[in-house]
C-alpha cells in the first residue's frame, strides 16, 4: 500500500510496488475514463524552487486528468522564500492546504527534510544532483512498455554522469533487476560518482564498462540514455563550455546502432541529440514524456489511496 507514503528516492519503493505502479499506469493508458474523477476534491501542491517544464507540468496535467486540482509556484521568487521563510515553514504551511506536495529544490536532501515535517505525502521532483524518483519511474515504465522487460538489458548512459541525477536514480533502479549491464560513456571529468560504482554496482554484482567514445559502444546497446551536461551544477563557465558538446548523437552515429535500439533522454536537450534523430523510430524521448504523465497519474492516485486499483487479474480472476 502506497497510501500516505513519501517518495524521496526510487529505493523507497520495492520492486513489487514499482511493478504495481506500472500495471496501474498501463491500465490508466488503456482506460483513462475509469480514472478521470478519482481525485475529485483532492489538491496537489507543486512547489518548484528550480526551473522545470516536464516535471511540474506533467504533475499538474496528471492531477487534472484524475479530476483533482493543483496550486503552487514555479518560481520561489513569487513566494515568501524571498522574505526569508525557511523550507520547513513553507512545507508546514502548504501541507495545511494540499493533500500531497510535489517539490523540486536545488539542495540535496531538501525533500527528505520536507518529509520530516509534512502532514501529507512529499514527492521528490528533484533535489540537486541527488534523486529524481518520478523520472526513474517514468524511465522504467517507458523501458517496460517498449522493450517488454526491465531485465537482461545493456544500457548505455551517455554524457554528464557526474551531475545528472536522473542517471544516478536510473542506475540504482536498473541494478535491482537481474542481468542488466551498463556501458558508461563520459569524459573523465563527468564520470559516474564512485558511490554508484562502489555502493550500487559492485554489491549487486552488476557488470559495467567505461568508455570515452559513443561510437565504440552504440552498436552493443539495447538502450541509449542520453543526458544534458548540467550547466547549473558547474562551478565555472569555462569547464561547462569545454565539456558541453562532448557527445552529439546524430544520424551518422545512429547508423552504427542496432535496429532495436531505444534512445531515451530525460530532456531538456541542448545539443546532445541532433534534431535529425527525432524522426528515427528508435528515438523514444517524446514517448517517454507522455509515459511520464501516466506514471505520475499512477503515483498520485496511489499515494492518495484513491486509484481503486487492486492489481492485475489473471485469466482465473486472481490478482497477478
Ligand atoms: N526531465 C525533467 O526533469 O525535465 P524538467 O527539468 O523540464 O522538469
Amino acid at each position: 500500500m502506497l497510501k500516505g507514503r513519501h517518495l524521496i528516492e526510487p529505493g523507497n519503493l520495492s520492486i513489487e510496488e514499482l511493478e504495481g505502479l506500472f500495471d496501474l499506469a498501463e491500465d490508466i493508458i488503456a482506460s483513462p475514463a475509469k480514472y478521470s474523477e478519482v481525485c475529485r476534491g483532492k489538491v496537489l501542491a507543486t512547489l518548484f524552487f528550480e526551473p522545470s517544464t516536464r516535471t511540474r507540468l506533467s504533475f499538474e496535467a496528471a492531477m487534472q486528468r484524475l479530476g483533482g486540482s493543483t496550486l503552487g509556484f514555479a518560481d520561489p521568487g513569487a513566494s515568501s522564500t524571498t522574505k526569508g521563510e525557511s523550507l520547513v515553514d513553507t512545507i508546514r504551511t502548504v501541507s495545511c492546504y494540499a493533500d500531497a506536495i510535489a517539490m523540486r529544490n536545488p539542495k540535496e536532501g531538501a525533500a527528505l527534510l520536507a518529509s520530516q515535517v509534512s502532514e501529507v505525502p512529499i514527492i521528490n521532483a528533484g533535489d540537486g544532483g541527488h534523486h529524481h524518483p518520478t523520472q526513474t519511474i517514468t524511465d522504467l515504465l517507458t523501458i517496460r512498455a517498449i522493450k517488454g522487460k526491465t531485465q537482461g538489458l545493456t544500457i548505455g548512459l551517455c554524457g554528464d554522469l557526474k551531475f545528472g541525477r536522473t542517471v544516478h536514480s536510473l542506475a540504482k533502479a536498473m541494478s535491482r533487476y537481474p542481468r542488466n549491464r551498463f556501458v558508461l560513456i563520459s569524459p573523465p571529468e563527468l564520470e559516474i560518482p564512485d558511490y554508484i560504482v562502489n555502493r550500487v554496482f559492485k554489491p549487486a554484482g552488476v557488470q559495467f564498462t567505461q568508455v570515452r567514445r559513443l561510437e565504440e559502444a552504440i552498436g552493443d546497446l539495447d538502450i541509449l540514455y542520453m543526458t544534458r551536461v548540467q550547466k547549473e551544477r558547474f562551478f565555472n563557465e569555462q569547464d561547462y563550455v569545454r565539456l558541453k558538446d562532448s557527445y552529439i548523437l546524430d544520424a551518422e552515429k545512429m547508423r552504427l546502432a542496432r535496429a532495436d535500439l531505444t534512445v531515451l533522454h530525460p530532456l531538456p536537450r541542448v545539443n546532445e541529440i541532433a534534431t535529425e534523430v527525432d524522426s528515427d523510430p528508435r528515438a523514444a524521448y517524446f514517448r517517454q514524456v507522455k509515459y511520464g504523465m501516466y506514471a505520475r497519474m499512477a503515483l498520485i492516485s496511489s499515494l492518495l489511496g484513491v486509484s481503486g486499483w487492486e492489481g492485475k487479474k489473471s485469466a482465473g480472476g486472481k490478482k497477478k
